[in-house]
């Protein structure tokens, strides 16, 4: 047992040496959705050492779970945390969009860095027009607060949206929101730049793949060499779907006179596995999309229509999430399997400790500690 604690460093420099593709990743501004829904997930602990491992340092959550924001305290790990849609309505209210910045959020700083929060994720996806109305109030209340707390310069607020808030995404350059969206899209975007924060979108080629395996090219959505497609009001020629989704939310705002907000992908990734009737949900996709993905991330690309901007991105997901309800491909999204192995190999070859390792490291620090104490009070009570 008590060698473990001794062997634990030595292990992990081992591996953290040998595994040379570490190198190469070690410039990536990748950051990484780390979901949780799931029953066999690595402690948070344990997950702080293989994203150091990869030097991963930019991490969204889907909650404020305290576990995680505390294990990662210290840690060189920047964080967005989320305020799932459940909350929208209760943080419309001041005291209580108040009382959740307090009880949630301010304890963890600055010990974690928490960079910015979504606040709703994927709201105009359901037909639920009472949340579609909570949204922007929810998003100006909990930016009050933070100013009224000294923190907004710290965190920023923003909120994540599918592409299904798109009525048209092709060409690029003709990207518009659905009509029935404007009334709560156009003020949102006045908050966005007001206040200087990025509008998210969760981006997946793969939906568009899937539901029209015949016609999209698989080469052209996952970064492979292909002859592209030319947008014919601008000329630009695009390689990749993702980055002609990104131009049309681009246009799209535009379109509502904004040309002052950042577009930043908060997902994209695809699925190493699915129904029979998921067409290319396979580990080979799966390993080209992320794998030619983390290659352009790392030489800072833009999009063709704002080729100096380097796309921000936070790949789906960390881990496969076992209880993710839906189609096969939904549990089947993560770059690891919970024990820790790649999925497939696309240079992340990681170091996640053993469990017994942690819980015996952590043990052994805390012995010495005790027996140290026990034997000074046995020490005084005998003088
Ligand atoms: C990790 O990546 C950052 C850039 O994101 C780089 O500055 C740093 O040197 C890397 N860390 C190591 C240990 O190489
Ligand atoms: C919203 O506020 C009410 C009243 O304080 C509370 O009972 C409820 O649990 C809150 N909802 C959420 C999702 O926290
Ligand atoms: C939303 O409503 C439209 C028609 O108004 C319908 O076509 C669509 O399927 C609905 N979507 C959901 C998720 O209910």
């Amino acid at each position: 047992m008590g060698s473990c604690s001794f062997l634990l460093p030595t292990i992990f420099l081992i591996i953290f040496t040998f595994s040379g593709s570490v190198v190469q990743i070690l410039g990536l501004g990748v950051g990484i959705n780390y979901g949780q829904i799931a029953n066999n997930l690595p402690s948070p602990s344990r997950v702080s050492v293989l994203l150091r491992s990869l030097n991963i340092s930019r991490v969204k959550l889907y909650d404020a779970d305290p576990n995680v924001l505390l294990a990662f305290s210290n840690a060189q790990v920047e964080f967005i945390i989320g305020l799932g849609n459940e909350y929208l309505e209760n943080m419309t209210d001041p005291i209580k969009a108040q009382n959740w910045v307090q009880q949630s959020l301010q304890p963890h700083i600055p010990q974690t860095r928490i960079a910015c929060i979504t606040v709703g994720n994927e709201v105009f996806k359901d037909n639920d027009t009472r949340l579609y109305s909570f949204l922007l109030p929810a998003m100006q209340t909990v930016y009050k607060t933070l100013v009224d707390l000294g923190l907004d310069k710290q965190v920023i607020v923003t909120s994540a949206h599918s592409l299904d808030i798109l009525a048209n995404s092709f060409p690029p350059s003709a990207g518009s929101f659905r009509p029935d969206l404007a009334e709560y899209i156009q003020p949102l975007l006045s908050f966005h730049a007001q206040v200087k924060s990025p509008f998210l979108i969760n981006a997946y080629p793969y939906f568009a793949y899937k539901g029209s395996p015949n016609e999209v090219s698989l080469d052209y959505v996952l970064f492979q060499p292909n002859q592209g497609m030319i947008d014919p009001n601008t000329n630009l020629n695009y390689d990749n779907m993702l980055y002609a989704q990104v131009d049309a939310v681009y246009s799209a705002i535009k379109a509502m006179g904004h040309t002052d907000i950042e577009v930043r992908v908060s997902e994209t990734g695809w699925p190493s596995n699915g129904d029979e009737d998921e067409a290319g949900a396979t580990i080979e996709n799966a390993g080209l999309y992320n794998g030619n993905l983390l290659k352009r991330i790392d030489q800072k690309q833009g999009t063709p229509a704002k080729p100096s901007v380097p796309i921000d991105i936070y790949v789906f997901a960390l881990f496969n999430e076992n209880l993710k309800p839906g189609p096969a491909s939904e549990r089947n999204y993560g770059l690891y399997y919970p024990d820790g192995r790649p999925v497939y190999n696309i240079g992340l070859q990681g170091y996640l400790p053993v469990p017994d390792q942690m819980a015996s490291a952590s043990k052994i620090n805390v012995f010495p500690v005790f027996g140290l104490l026990i034997y000074v009070i046995a020490w005084l009570l005998l003088l």
